[in-house]
């Protein structure tokens, strides 16, 4: 039986998508897929054509902003050039074979942070305006922001051109001044509850001795049980506060880990403890 959406996207910056897990997903309400332009050395989409008959079924979101590089061994480029972005647009759709739900700006900071600020905003602007107008076209359903580092977002962004979807770093893994810089951005770009996305809720691995270090660490209302994992998972729903959380698994019974952690019940009172912790942090070091 399929399951309501949990509100779970399933990330594919370190899998290709495997038939099995995403019927598997589809069977515990998981409905969302987070792909990008780039990932999988830019086959990500190809490969996901090849479960076409299963995509129907789930939110596709993807990114656009990196370039196969000139030179063998380089990098991707980052490029927030209409032309560039409008192609990856198309190639997208083309590859996939529908139109994703949403396409994201992919870490926007990458070419902004070097920029003056006058030419960071017009060069925000302008990428804003191209995938608004691919929305506009019918290309995507809704045009969104992925960023690891929101406060060069924050600083050029337009408050009256506001993305429908704010894609963002979210969990324990989460230092302060990018906490703060999310919740700036949420309050002062009005977005919606169900627009407020999370992602990379262990920092791209689990395996750090650090989560040990927060167990069941006091964050869970009374007479729960629950894994590491599980703790750390729901956390990523409430800093900040997000509808929905992008995680990476290649695994059938982290997947039910991950749903099972999403029926906890945290402590109002620890979060809230927890973030008046970093608030102080953010002000010492900004005093
Ligand atoms: N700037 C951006 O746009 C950006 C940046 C980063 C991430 N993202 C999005 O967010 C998604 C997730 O990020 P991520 O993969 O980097 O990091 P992540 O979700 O924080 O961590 C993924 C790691 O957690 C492990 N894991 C998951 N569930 C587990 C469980 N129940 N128990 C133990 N280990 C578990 C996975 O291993 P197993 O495979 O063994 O389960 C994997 O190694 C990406 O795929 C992408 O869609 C976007």
């Amino acid at each position: 039986m399929r399951r309501g959406d949990r509100g779970i996207v399933l990330g594919l910056h370190r899998a290709d998508p495997d038939r099995s897990l995403l019927e598997h997903a589809l069977s515990l309400g998981v409905r969302g897929i987070d792909t990008a332009y780039n990932y999988r050395g830019f086959s990500s989409h190809r490969q996901l054509a090849r479960v076409a008959d299963l995509l129907g079924e789930f939110i596709v979101s993807t990114k656009v902003g990196y370039f196969p590089s000139d030179g063998a061994g380089q990098p991707p480029q980052h490029s927030l050039e209409p032309a560039r972005l409008r192609q990856a647009i198309e190639q997208s759709v083309d590859e996939l074979g529908r139109c994703p739900d949403v396409v994201f700006l992919h870490n926007p900071e990458h070419t902004l942070r070097d920029l003056p600020a006058e030419q960071a905003r017009d060069r925000l602007d302008t990428a804003s305006v191209t995938v608004v107008e691919a929305v506009a076209a019918g290309w995507c359903g809704a045009w969104g922001i992925a960023s690891w580092d929101p406060r060069p977002v924050a600083a050029a962004i337009r408050s009256d051109l506001p993305p429908s979807v704010l894609l963002l770093r979210s969990g324990l893994a989460v230092a302060a001044p990018i906490l703060s810089a999310a919740d700036e951005l949420y309050r002062r770009l009005d977005i919606p509850h169900e627009g407020r996305w999370g992602m990379s809720p262990f920092g791209g691995s689990t395996t750090d001795p650090a989560w040990q270090a927060i167990g069941q660490a006091g964050f869970l209302t009374d007479g729960q049980q629950a894994t590491t994992a599980q703790v750390a998972f729901r956390l990523a729903y409430e800093l900040p506060a997000v509808t929905r959380v992008a995680v990476g698994t290649t695994h059938r019974k982290h997947l039910e880990e991950l749903v099972a952690g999403t029926e906890l019940d945290v402590s109002e009172a620890a979060v809230a403890r927890y973030r008046q912790l970093l608030s102080q942090q953010v002000a010492s070091t900004t005093a």
